[in-house]
């Protein structure tokens, strides 16, 4: 069984069609890219699939369960997750801060467990602050633990985003433009995390406009062009297509 399967989703704004008629499966633990020109609907297909954004029509099943009604959280605790195009993180706190507000089970934020519950609470803090400090390792940003989110870099960020949908231990992440903006050594950095995070288990479905750097990263390719899926397969196979190449820079890939 797939571990996402996508059935004839469509969405609207308005008299805008974002996209239509998308199928598709995620298996379990896969690596997967999707690609399109500026426009194509990607975004909002991811937006689509984790709750961001209420379809027109269709069907998102995640881990066999039909997810169409479930808000974004609930999407979340099946392991269902996304990071942003542009990173959202809490500027004003620091990056070790920023992973521990993204952490899921926060009973101290509960009034009622805070009073009758509060080793119960330590204990998740403890937990969540282990958790966040693994990350901080696993994404080498440990030494930026105690500076201000504000005060990182574009690719640093990156890094931070991806940090922050870890703290929810996903089995499935879509990346929205993990390496825009990113340098080339930060995007090798990127790279490697995303292998080892599918080496763990973790499928992950990737947008990305560095042709070059995702068909380095993974081994099957989605193309979108103005709201449909035009194209699926090994990299090479997808870039030479003709309609993809049409679609996509005026043909010039
Ligand atoms: N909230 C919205 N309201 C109206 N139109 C929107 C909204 N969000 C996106 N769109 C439109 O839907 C289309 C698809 O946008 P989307 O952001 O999904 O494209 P994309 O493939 O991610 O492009 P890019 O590669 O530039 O990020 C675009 O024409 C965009 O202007
Ligand atoms: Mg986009």
């Amino acid at each position: 069984m797939a571990l996402l399967s996508v059935h004839d989703l469509s969405a609207h704004f308005g008299a805008f069609t974002a996209f239509e008629h998308i199928t598709f499966d995620l298996e379990q633990g896969s690596l997967t890219g999707l690609i399109g020109s500026n426009g194509a609907g990607k975004s909002t297909l991811f937006s689509a699939i984790t709750g961001y954004l209420t379809p027109t029509s269709g069907q998102v099943l995640f881990a066999g369960t039909e997810v169409g009604r479930y808000a974004i959280e609930q999407r979340v605790r099946l392991g269902l997750t996304r990071t942003f195009q542009v990173p959202r993180e809490f500027s004003g706190l620091t990056v070790f801060q920023n992973l521990m507000a993204a952490a899921p089970n926060q009973d101290g934020e509960n009034l009622r467990s805070l009073v009758f519950a509060q080793g119960k609470v330590r204990q998740q803090e403890r937990d969540n602050a282990e958790r966040a400090r693994g990350i901080l390792d696993f994404l080498k940003l440990d030494k930026l633990a105690s500076e201000r989110a504000s005060s990182l870099s574009g690719g640093q960020k990156k890094l931070l985003e991806l940090g922050r949908v870890l703290m929810l231990e996903p089995r499935c992440i879509m990346l929205d433009e993990p390496f825009a903006g990113v340098n080339p050594v930060l995007i090798q950095e990127l790279s490697n995390r995303i292998k080892d995070l599918h080496a763990r288990g973790i499928a992950l479905f990737v947008i990305e406009h560095d042709l070059t750097s995702l068909s380095r990263l993974v081994p099957k390719l989605y193309a979108m062009d103005r709201g449909r899926m035009i194209a699926e397969g090994a990299p090479e196979h997808v870039l030479k297509d003709p309609k993809v190449r049409e679609a996509y820079m005026g043909g010039v890939i």
